[in-house]
C-alpha cells in the first residue's frame, strides 16, 4: 500500500520504492510533520520523530504546559501567530482584522487515482494504481473555512504533489491573504540551495548557495513565471553530485508570480515552501466561496541531481503534458523568425519553405508579422485577420501552398496582449489591464489584455478559432512578450484587484484548454520572449517551449543544461540559427549548432535559400540524424556529465540513453581550445554494465562498464598536427558519439 496509516495517534505514511514522507495529526489537532526521504520500514507509531521541549524565548499553545510549542514541532501546513513565528502558509483575514487560524484536523480520505484541479493545469493519472491520493480535510472552527490539503504519491517514481484548496463554509467575508501550494519543515538546514536564475536570453543558469539563518527564496511578481527565475528550487546535501547523495526537488505547476522559498530559523530547521506568490495578492473569499492553489511536484532522490531530473523528466513528459502530441515525434521545423523579420511576402515565404523541404524540413512556421498591418512591434496585435499586403490570397493559399509542397504548416499568435494601434483597442480601449488615473507603461510597445474578463478570452478564442479553422494548420506558437504592469482590471470590485495577476492566469489556461480540446490535433508551443514562461504550467497544454531567444550554440550548452534541472529535452524547443548570431554575434560552426540542437525539439531559424551548396549538404545530414534518432531523444534517459556552471565552465557533456539501454548519444563540447592538452576521458552513466557497445568514430567496442567507470576517450584536440579536424577540436567545438549495443 503507497499511504499506511497508524491510528493513535493518526499517522499517514506516504511511500514508495524509495521514499517515505510522514505526517501526524499533533496534540493541538493541526497536521505535523515528520519525515521526508528514504524510505524507513513501517511501524506502528512515528511519534518519537517530533522534537518538542522548553526552551527560553518560546511561547507555548496550552497554559501551565512548556512542552507544545508550534516554534519548535515541524509542522505540515503552518500558520503565523500561535506560537510560531516563521512565515506560515497561510494567512486568512478576518472582518474584525484578525489574522490568526487553527485549522485543525476533521477526516480523512485515502483513494486511487488523483483528483483534476479545476481549471489549474496538473499531472495526472492515467490508470488508478499508479498513483494514491491522501485528501486531509481540516476545520477553524472561529470563521468556518474547510481547508483542505492534497497529498498525491506516483508509486513508481515517489513524486509526491501537494495542493490546498480553502472553503468558507462560514457566514463572514474573510480574505486569503497567503496561500502556498506545499510548505515542508526539514529537521536541519545542512543544504545548498539550487535554484535557475536568469534573464532574457540566457535563462535558466544554474546558482547554488549553501543556506543560512533567515529566508532564502526566488519568486516573480511580474506576472508570468518569468526568465528571470524559474519556479522550481533543489535542496542538496554539500557534497551531493549529479549522481550521488540526497536531493529534494520543489516545483510549481504555475505560470504567474511564485514564491518559492527557505526560512532557517534559530534551531536550523529549514522551512521549504513554494505557491503563488503572497505579494500584491489577496483573495476575496465570500460565505460558501472556494479557492484553489495550483500544484506543487516534490521529488527526492538518493541518486543526486540526475536522479531528481529522471523523476521530474518522466513524470513532466508523460503525466503533465496530455494530448495527441505527448507521444508523437515532433517535426522538425524552420521558423521564419530570424530569416526575415517582418519583412515577407507570400514569394518569400513559399521559396524558404520549398528549399527547406528539399533539405527535409517538415513543418514551416510563419512567426510574427502576417495580421492586421504589422511592419515592426508598434502595431495590430489583437488583429488576428491576415494582413492581404504581404499575403493577398489569405492564410488558406498559403497554407495549401506549403502542405502540397509536402509539410506541414504553423503559426504564431500572441494571444494575450494588445498594441493601441489595432481595431481590438479602438473598439475596446477598457479591455486592458490597469489601473484608474496613472499612465499605462508598455513593453515592446505593447499592453496586456484583461484575460481576467470572459468577455476578452472569448473574443481572443473566437478570433484564433476561424484562423486556425480556415488554412491548414497543425501547429501553433503561442508567444508572449511583455511583463504585467498597472496591474488591475476595471472588471473587478475595488476589494479584489490583487486577484486580478491569478485571474489573468486563469484565463490564459482557459484559452489554452479550449484551443486545445477544439483543435486536438494542433502541437502547441509555448513561448514567450523566448523562455519567460519555461514552467510546468504551461506543459500541461503545450508539450514542447520555445527555450530561449538565444539559440548561440556556446549560450545554448548553459540554457539548456540548466533548463535540464527539471524539464525534459521533449518540452525543449532547439534550432539552429545563422551565424553570427543575432543574439550575442558569435560565429560558430554549423555543426557545432546542430550539435547542440539535437538534444532538443530540433529545428532551423535561418533563411535556408542563402546557405550555399555545401552548408545545405550538412544540414540534409543534420536533419537525417535527428529523424533517426529524434524517438531515443525525445523518450529516453537524459544524464548531465559535465557542466558549463562549474570549474572554468569551458566544457560540457550530456547524454541520452535509450530505456531498453540498447543506443545511447553523447555530446561533447569546447568553448575555447586550450594548448597542448592532456588525453581527456568522459565518464558515461545509464549503460549496461556488461554489454558491449560499438561507438561512432571509434574502431573498436567497449564494454557499458569501462565506459561508465574508466571513461570513453574523446578525440586529441589540436596539438600542432589537427587530429580531430576543426569542428571537433580548437574553439567552439563538439563532439558527437553514437553508442549501440552489439547483440
Ligand atoms: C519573441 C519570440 O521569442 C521570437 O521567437 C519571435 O517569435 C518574436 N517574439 C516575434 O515577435
Amino acid at each position: 500500500m503507497p499511504i499506511l496509516v497508524n491510528t493513535q495517534p493518526l499517522e499517514f505514511h506516504l511511500q514508495s520504492e524509495n521514499v517515505s514522507y510522514i505526517l501526524t495529526v499533533m496534540e493541538n489537532d493541526q497536521i505535523g510533520h515528520l519525515y521526508y526521504g528514504k524510505k524507513l520500514t513501517h511501524r506502528d507509531s512515528f511519534q518519537h520523530l517530533i522534537r518538542t521541549g522548553e526552551r527560553g524565548m518560546t511561547a507555548y499553545i496550552n497554559e501551565g504546559d512548556l512542552n507544545f510549542s508550534l516554534d519548535l514541532v515541524q509542522q505540515e501546513y503552518p500558520s503565523y501567530g500561535t506560537t510560531d513565528f516563521r512565515e506560515p502558509a497561510i494567512q486568512v483575514e478576518q472582518e474584525n482584522g484578525s489574522r490568526i487560524s487553527d485549522f485543525t484536523f476533521r477526516s480523512y480520505d485515502i483513494q486511487s487515482g488523483k483528483p483534476a484541479l479545476e481549471g489549474l493545469p496538473a499531472t495526472y493519472a492515467e490508470k488508478d494504481d499508479e498513483v494514491t491520493t491522501l485528501t486531509i480535510t481540516l476545520e477553524d472552527q472561529v470563521t468556518g473555512g474547510e481547508l483542505t490539503l492534497l497529498y498525491s504519491i506516483f508509486e513508481q517514481s515517489g513524486a509526491i504533489t501537494r495542493s490546498a484548496s480553502i472553503q468558507n463554509k462560514g457566514d463572514e467575508t474573510v480574505r486569503l491573504k497567503r496561500f502556498m501550494s506545499a510548505s515542508v519543515d526539514f529537521p536541519d538546514a545542512d543544504y545548498e540551495m539550487v535554484q535557475l536564475s536568469g534573464a532574457w536570453s540566457r535563462e535558466r543558469h544554474v546558482k547554488n548557495r549553501t543556506l543560512a539563518p533567515g529566508i532564502q527564496s526566488v519568486s516573480s511578481a511580474r506576472g508570468t513565471s518569468s526568465s528571470q527565475q524559474n519556479p522550481f528550487l533543489a535542496l542538496k546535501r554539500p557534497d551531493t553530485t549529479e549522481d550521488t547523495g540526497d536531493v529534494y526537488g520543489f516545483s510549481f505547476v504555475y505560470s504567474g508570480n511564485f514564491l518559492a522559498q527557505v526560512e532557517v530559523d534559530h534551531y536550523d530547521v529549514a522551512r521549504a515552501m513554494i505557491g503563488i506568490h503572497s505579494f500584491d495578492f489577496e483573495w476575496k473569499l465570500e460565505p460558501g466561496e472556494a479557492f484553489q492553489a495550483p500544484e506543487a511536484v516534490l521529488v527526492y532522490s538518493d541518486e543526486g541531481l540526475n536522479g531528481m531530473s529522471h523523476i521530474y523528466h518522466e513524470l513532466y513528459r508523460n503525466r503533465l503534458a496530455r494530448g495527441e502530441w505527448r507521444d508523437k515525434e515532433r517535426p522538425v521545423l524552420i521558423n521564419n523568425w530570424e530569416a526575415t523579420y517582418f519583412d515577407f511576402n507570400e514569394d518569400k515565404i513559399v521559396n524558404i519553405a520549398q528549399s527547406a523541404h528539399d533539405l527535409g524540413v517538415e513543418l514551416f512556421v510563419l512567426d510574427d508579422g502576417w495580421f492586421g498591418k504589422r511592419d515592426d512591434d508598434t502595431t495590430s496585435l489583437g488583429d488576428w485577420v491576415v494582413d492581404k499586403r504581404k499575403l493577398p490570397d489569405g492564410m488558406k493559399s498559403l497554407g495549401d501552398k506549403i502542405t502540397n509542397l509536402g509539410m506541414n504548416f504553423g503559426l504564431w499568435f500572441e494571444p494575450e496582449m494588445i498594441s493601441k494601434e489595432s481595431d481590438l483597442y479602438n473598439n475596446h480601449p477598457d479591455w486592458l489591464i490597469q489601473v484608474p488615473d496613472r499612465k499605462l507603461s508598455h513593453g515592446r510597445n505593447q499592453f496586456v489584455l484583461d484575460f481576467s474578463k470572459k468577455e476578452v478570452v472569448d473574443h481572443i478564442f473566437n478570433q484564433m478559432a476561424e484562423v486556425l479553422e480556415d488554412a491548414p494548420i497543425s501547429y501553433v506558437k503561442w508567444d508572449m512578450n511583455r511583463n504585467i504592469t498597472e496591474a488591475g482590471s476595471t472588471g473587478l470590485s475595488r476589494d479584489r484587484q490583487q486577484e486580478v495577476y491569478h485571474r489573468y492566469i486563469l484565463g490564459v489556461y482557459d484559452l489554452y484548454e479550449r484551443l486545445t480540446s477544439r483543435f486536438p490535433h494542433i502541437l502547441f508551443e509555448s513561448c514567450a520572449s523566448g523562455g519567460a514562461r519555461f514552467d510546468p504550467g504551461m506543459l500541461y497544454y503545450a508539450p514542447q517551449a520555445w527555450t530561449s531567444d538565444d539559440t548561440d550554440a556556446v549560450e545554448r550548452l548553459k540554457i539548456q543544461y540548466g533548463s535540464t534541472f527539471a524539464y525534459p529535452l521533449s518540452s525543449m524547443g532547439a534550432h539552429v540559427s545563422a551565424v553570427p548570431n543575432h543574439q550575442v554575434k558569435r560565429i560558430t560552426s554549423l555543426k557545432m549548432r546542430g550539435d547542440v540542437a539535437y538534444f532538443g525539439m530540433f529545428g532551423y531559424e535561418l533563411d535556408v535559400t542563402k546557405m550555399d551548396e555545401e552548408s545545405r549538404e550538412e544540414v540534409k545530414e543534420q536533419i537525417r540524424f535527428y529523424k533517426e534518432n529524434r524517438g531515443l531523444i525525445q523518450n529516453g534517459r537524459f544524464d548531465r556529465l559535465l557542466s558549463p556552471f562549474e570549474g572554468s565552465g569551458n566544457e560540457t557533456a550530456w547524454s541520452v540513453v535509450s530505456p531498453d539501454r540498447k543506443k545511447a548519444i553523447v555530446g561533447f563540447y569546447q568553448v575555447l581550445a586550450e594548448p597542448n592538452p592532456g588525453f581527456q576521458k568522459l565518464k558515461l552513466t545509464g549503460l549496461d554494465p556488461h554489454k558491449e557497445y560499438r561507438v561512432s568514430g571509434k574502431d573498436r567496442t567497449y564494454f557499458g562498464d569501462e565506459l561508465m567507470n574508466s571513461g570513453l576517450l574523446l578525440k586529441e584536440q589540436y596539438i600542432g598536427t589537427d587530429a580531430g579536424g576543426l569542428e571537433e577540436s580548437g574553439d567552439f567545438s563538439s563532439q558527437v558519439y553514437v553508442l549501440e549495443q552489439i547483440n
